[in-house]
């Protein structure tokens, strides 16, 4: 039984009742405009819960995904069913580009420089990244892509016991270039609220924009993926990881380098920050340099997303570009 009765009562609904007014309204309206509003509905009755109580002190169960254009098809929503499933206590919400750019309107409006600059963005790939950034400051939780799915072991356990009570951030190594060089996966990433780290990783991205939009001459509405360089570096999994090193130099007043996250064979808390092997998050993907370490795998990535088209876009299933 996925469901379990914390959930809010909007989502379960919607779930069951999309499909069947999907079908129905399938030829009349778009299913982004459905989707979009549906869930927008959603998350304004959302905010006004408490957050549940957790299993891991400071982080938040809730989970957090975002849908593209295409929505949710069979293959991603069972992947999205195994996390739900084995977390039944946790709360979960489908963010959209419509209730994605609601929140950052709701949260970060004592900071124009990042509201602004969030909204005038225009290449979906980007705004995806830092939306998860954003999320995890504000109320932390758990960020998963939609191609994400859960092995056994619950969430709640994901932290060994000994680190629970100090950790502010977990990420998980993915492959990069050689053995020396690793970088944190985005795909999957947990938080507490206002971890000092991701608003590091926001602070950067925004910066990244701006420096584009000189060296472009262009405003942030105008900047296109072609301009920016490769994505995984921009905003994506090495913005992350370089962000997150800096941030905790700073914090530990030392310097934290690749060195301090290779060789990573068993889970290390560096500062607030745990760092899990490469089996973790992306067992799938280590075989030429990962740190061959062995142990628990605690998410799979399906490689599912089509996301880089022209526009940094979803590729719709029917091979139409869509923003
Ligand atoms: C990071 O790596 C350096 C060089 O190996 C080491 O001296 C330092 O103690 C490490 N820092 C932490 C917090 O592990
Ligand atoms: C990696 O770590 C293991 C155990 O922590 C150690 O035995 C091994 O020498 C390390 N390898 C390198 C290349 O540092
Ligand atoms: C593909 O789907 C999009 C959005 O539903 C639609 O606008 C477009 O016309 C479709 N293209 C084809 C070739 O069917």
């Amino acid at each position: 039984m996925l469901f379990s009765p914390h959930r809010p009562v909007g989502l379960k609904l919607l779930r069951f009742a999309l499909p069947a007014s999907f079908c129905f309204f399938y030829f009349f309206l778009s299913r982004t405009w459905i989707l979009n509003n549906a869930y927008t509905s959603v998350k304004t009755s959302f905010t006004s819960r408490a957050a549940p109580a957790a299993a891991i002190p400071e982080i938040p169960e809730m989970l957090w995904y975002k849908l593209g254009p295409n929505g949710l098809n069979s293959e991603l929503q069972g992947y999205v069913d195994t996390c739900l499933g084995r977390n039944p206590t946790f709360q979960y919400e489908f963010m959209t580009d419509l209730s994605g750019d609601a929140f950052v309107k709701e949260h970060f409006a004592s900071r124009p420089d990042i509201l602004e600059n969030f909204l005038a963005l225009r290449i979906p790939i980007v705004k995806a990244d830092i939306l998860r950034y954003l999320i995890l400051y504000e109320n932390g939780g758990i960020w998963n892509d939609l191609d994400i799915s859960c092995e056994d072991v619950p969430i709640g356990e994901w932290i060994p016991a000994q680190y629970k009570e100090n950790t502010g951030l977990v990420v998980g190594l993915e492959f990069d270039v050689d053995i020396w060089v690793r970088q944190f996966a985005s795909w999957t990433i947990m938080a507490k609220p206002k971890s000092p780290h991701m608003l590091m990783v926001v602070e950067d991205c925004i910066e990244a924009v701006l420096e584009k939009t000189r060296e472009h001459n262009v405003g942030v509405a105008d900047l296109t993926i072609d301009m920016i360089g490769d994505v995984v570096d921009f905003s994506g999994p090495r913005r992350l990881t370089k962000a997150v090193l800096k941030s905790l130099s700073l914090s530990l007043n030392s310097k934290i380098e690749g060195g301090n996250i290779s060789n990573v064979t068993e889970p290390r808390l560096i500062g607030d920050v745990l760092v899990l092997p490469d089996y973790s998050f992306a067992n799938s993907m280590n075989e030429q340099y990962g740190d061959s370490g062995k142990g628990q795998i605690l998410v799979t990535h399906h490689y599912a997303g089509s996301w880089k088209n022209a526009l940094g876009g979803e590729i719709l299933r029917n091979g139409s570009n869509s923003e």
